[in-house]
C-alpha cells in the first residue's frame, strides 16, 4: 500500500481534476462546433456585427431556438463573444480563421466531424476490445464522404502547388506519363492533377464502390482520368506506371506489405512513388508532446487501425511512423527515400522514392 500520507500529491489531483473538467467540456464543445459546421453557422457568423440569436438564425436560415442554444453554448466555451447588455454574439477576427469555410485547410471544424462519426461505432469498438477482430467500412456510414471533405481542402490548396514540386516531375507530366492514385478514395487527386496536365493519363484505383461512383462523377468529361474498382492488393498492373501516388491510404490497409510490392510492381523501373502518410514517429515517447497526438491515436483506435483488423490485416494505425514506414518502404524494394512536408498539410509525412 503507497503511504497515502505522504506520497498524495494534492495539487496533482487538483490539476487532473481542472483537466478532466477540459476534456469533458471540450468534448462537448467538438460536437457542437461540428453541427455548427454542418449547418453553417460559423460562415454565417463570419465577418459580422454583433447580432442576437433571432438576427443570427434569420441569416442562417435556422430555428432560432437551436440556434440560441448553440450561442450559449459557444459563448460559455470561449469560441464565440457575448455582450450581456445588448444580448448580441460575435466571432472574433482572431477565431474565425480556424472555423469557417473561408478557413480552407486550418479549419478545425471539418476534423472535429470525425467525434461523432466514430461516436456511431463506439459500442462495436468496445466489444472489439473484448473479443478481437475490427469494424468493417460499411459501419462507417458517413466515412467516405467525411474524409473527401477533409483531403478536397488539402488538395485544392496544396497539391498542385506545393506537392508537384516535390516530385521534380513537372517536364514528365507535362509532356505526358501514366499515373495511378491507390486508395482514392473519392478521387479528387487525380482529377485535380488531370486538369493541370492534359497530357498525361490517370488511374484511380480503391475497393469502395461508393468512392468510385462519386470520383466517376466528378470527372465526367475529363478524358485523361478513370476510376477503377479494385482491391489495392490484388492489382496485378505490371510496370505500367511512371507515378504511383499513395495519399493516407498504406497504414489502414489489411497487408500493407502486399500493397507496397503491388506498387512496386505496378511501376516502370526508375518510376517515382509517393507515399503520404500520417506525420508520426514510431516511437510513442516521440508522439506525446505532439499537439494532435491524442486525436491521432483515438481516430487511429476507432477507424484506422480497426478496419484494417477487420479483414484479418496487420492493424498498423496511423501513428505506424516514419522509422517502420521507411523500413517497409525499403523491404518492398524502393531506393532513395526522402521524406518531405508541405506548407498546407502539417500533419502528413511525404516519402517520395524510386524503383530501381
Ligand atoms: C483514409 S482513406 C484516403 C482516401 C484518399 N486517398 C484521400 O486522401 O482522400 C483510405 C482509402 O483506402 C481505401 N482502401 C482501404 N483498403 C483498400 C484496399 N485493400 N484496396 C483498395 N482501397 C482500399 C479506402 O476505401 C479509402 O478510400
Amino acid at each position: 500500500m503507497p503511504d497515502t500520507e505522504t506520497s498524495f500529491d494534492k495539487d496533482r489531483a487538483r490539476a487532473f481534476t481542472s483537466r478532466m473538467l477540459g476534456i469533458l467540456n471540450d468534448g462537448a464543445l467538438s460536437l457542437m462546433m461540428s453541427v455548427g459546421h454542418k449547418a453553417g453557422l460559423f460562415d454565417a457568423l463570419d465577418g459580422s456585427p454583433p447580432e442576437n440569436s433571432a438576427e443570427i438564425a434569420t441569416r442562417a436560415g435556422l430555428e432560432e431556438r437551436y440556434v440560441r442554444e448553440w450561442l450559449h453554448a459557444m459563448a460559455c466555451g470561449g469560441i464565440v463573444d457575448y455582450d450581456p447588455e445588448h444580448e448580441t454574439f460575435q466571432l472574433p477576427e482572431e477565431h474565425s480563421g480556424l472555423v469557417t469555410r473561408r478557413a480552407g485547410p486550418l479549419n478545425l471544424t471539418v476534423p472535429m466531424q470525425n467525434i461523432s462519426l466514430l461516436g456511431e461505432v463506439e459500442d462495436d469498438l468496445v466489444d472489439a476490445f473484448k473479443h478481437g477482430g475490427g469494424i468493417p467500412y460499411d459501419k462507417y456510414p458517413r466515412f467516405q464522404a467525411l474524409t473527401a471533405e477533409s483531403s478536397e481542402r488539402r488538395f485544392r490548396t496544396g497539391l498542385v502547388n506545393q506537392v508537384v514540386p516535390l516530385l521534380d516531375m513537372d517536364d514528365a507530366l507535362t509532356s505526358g506519363i501514366t499515373v495511378a492514385d491507390v486508395g482514392c478514395g473519392s478521387g479528387l487527386a487525380s482529377y485535380l492533377l488531370a486538369k493541370e496536365f492534359p497530357n498525361s493519363n490517370f488511374v484511380g484505383f480503391d475497393m469502395s464502390e461508393g468512392g468510385i461512383s462519386h470520383a466517376s462523377e466528378t470527372a465526367e468529361g475529363q478524358s485523361n482520368v478513370s476510376y477503377e474498382v479494385a482491391d489495392a492488393a490484388a492489382l496485378g498492373q505490371d510496370e505500367r506506371f511512371d507515378l504511383v501516388t499513395t495519399f493516407d491510404a498504406i497504414h489502414d490497409q489489411a497487408h500493407p506489405k502486399k500493397v507496397l510490392s503491388e506498387i512496386f510492381q505496378m511501376l516502370r523501373p526508375g518510376g517515382t512513388y509517393l507515399c503520404v502518410e500520417p506525420k508520426a514517429s514510431s516511437r510513442l515517447e516521440e508522439n506525446i508532446p505532439d499537439p494532435m497526438a491524442p486525436y491521432m491515436y483515438t481516430i487511429s483506435a476507432m477507424h484506422c487501425m480497426t478496419v484494417s483488423l477487420a479483414y484479418g490485416g496487420e492493424g498498423l494505425g496511423a501513428a505506424w511512423g516514419h522509422q517502420l514506414a521507411t523500413e517497409y518502404l525499403t523491404e518492398a524494394g524502393f531506393i532513395d527515400i526522402k521524406i518531405e512536408g508541405i506548407r498546407d498539410d502539417r500533419g502528413n509525412n511525404y516519402f517520395i522514392s524510386k524503383k530501381p
